[in-house]
């Protein structure tokens, strides 16, 4: 190669780099394409924790884990004009209400919840064949949340709510072992003077095929998720392997 040609190889090189940089970054900013998601995020959340974050009105929260949402990474908000319609999702209304429950507000129009899941998430995860209608979304979550089976899979496992701590690794571990892929588990961190921290949400990664892969891979670049991990004045994080985790069975420090 001459001297001049590996010159302008090496320009092209470094614009080409500059340039995928450049893309990378812009997806954190804002009009991030529809298509541009690769997984899915299917997020569990444990409502006496979610309780435990708010002031709000949360009375008796269910025992069981919930669905939280079913989240395209690296998108949000992609058709502001398809707007939620309950009636297209009423022969899923007895099956939303129990596993996909506003927790937070029970004890008032419960629709907000799912319209917003629906106007954030849904309108991108659309881009799927599998998922491109309200009935399609909504009625697939709920599949996969039966085939999931998180609520069975801890029972299995004899992790209960409790008092007494769990080692956050033997969770892990335990999920790991079971679904064969590593959940995204997170917490509410240890409040000032407790020692412990208490998990809030467990999230599921999916393939655009909905095969489960592990959520750990590629998990840096976009923090469009950040969103979602704060609810009221209290967020959850990614939890702490070394801390001793509480698993609450019931609301305690309630504002
Ligand atoms: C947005 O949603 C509307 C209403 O369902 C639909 O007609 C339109 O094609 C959608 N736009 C895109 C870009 O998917
Ligand atoms: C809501 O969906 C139903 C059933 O598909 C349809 O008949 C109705 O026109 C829709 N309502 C609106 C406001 O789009
Ligand atoms: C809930 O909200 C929907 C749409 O915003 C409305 O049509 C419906 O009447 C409300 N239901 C109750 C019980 O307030
Ligand atoms: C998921 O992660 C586990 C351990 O971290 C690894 O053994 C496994 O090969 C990964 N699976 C996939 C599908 O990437
Ligand atoms: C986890 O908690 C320990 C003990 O409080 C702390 O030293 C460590 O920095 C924490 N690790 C992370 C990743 O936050």
């Amino acid at each position: 190669m001459k001297p001049a040609k590996l010159h302008y190889w090496i320009l092209g090189w470094f614009f080409t780099a500059l340039c995928c940089w450049c893309t990378s970054d812009t997806f954190i900013q804002s009009d991030i394409h529809p298509h541009a998601w690769k997984k899915l995020y299917f997020a569990h959340h444990w409502p006496v924790t979610v309780c435990k974050m708010n002031a709000n009105d949360c009375h008796d929260p269910p025992e069981y884990w919930t669905i939280h949402g079913l989240w395209p990474d690296r998108a949000e908000d992609c058709n502001r004009t398809w707007h939620f319609n309950v009636t297209e999702i009423k022969d899923l209304l007895s099956d939303m209400r129990h596993y996909w429950p506003d927790v937070l507000h029970s004890s008032l129009n419960r629709t907000q919840f799912w319209k917003h899941e629906w106007d954030k998430h849904g309108t991108c995860a659309a881009t799927l064949e599998v998922l491109n209608s309200q009935k399609k979304y909504f009625g697939k979550a709920i599949e996969l949340y039966q085939h999931v089976d998180l609520n069975g899979c801890l029972l299995k496992a004899g992790i209960k709510p409790s008092s007494s701590y769990y080692k956050m690794t033997a969770i892990k571990e335990t999920l790991t072992r079971f679904y064969g892929v590593t959940p995204k588990i997170q917490c509410l961190p240890p409040e000032e003077g407790e020692e412990a921290q208490t998990i809030g949400q467990i999230e599921f990664c999916f393939t655009k095929e909905l095969q489960l892969v592990n959520c750990t891979a590629r998990e840096g670049g976009s923090n469009v998720m950040h969103a979602h991990l704060k609810l009221g004045t209290s967020e959850l994080s990614v939890c702490n392997d070394t801390l001793p985790t509480y698993y609450p069975s019931e609301v305690q420090n309630h504002k």
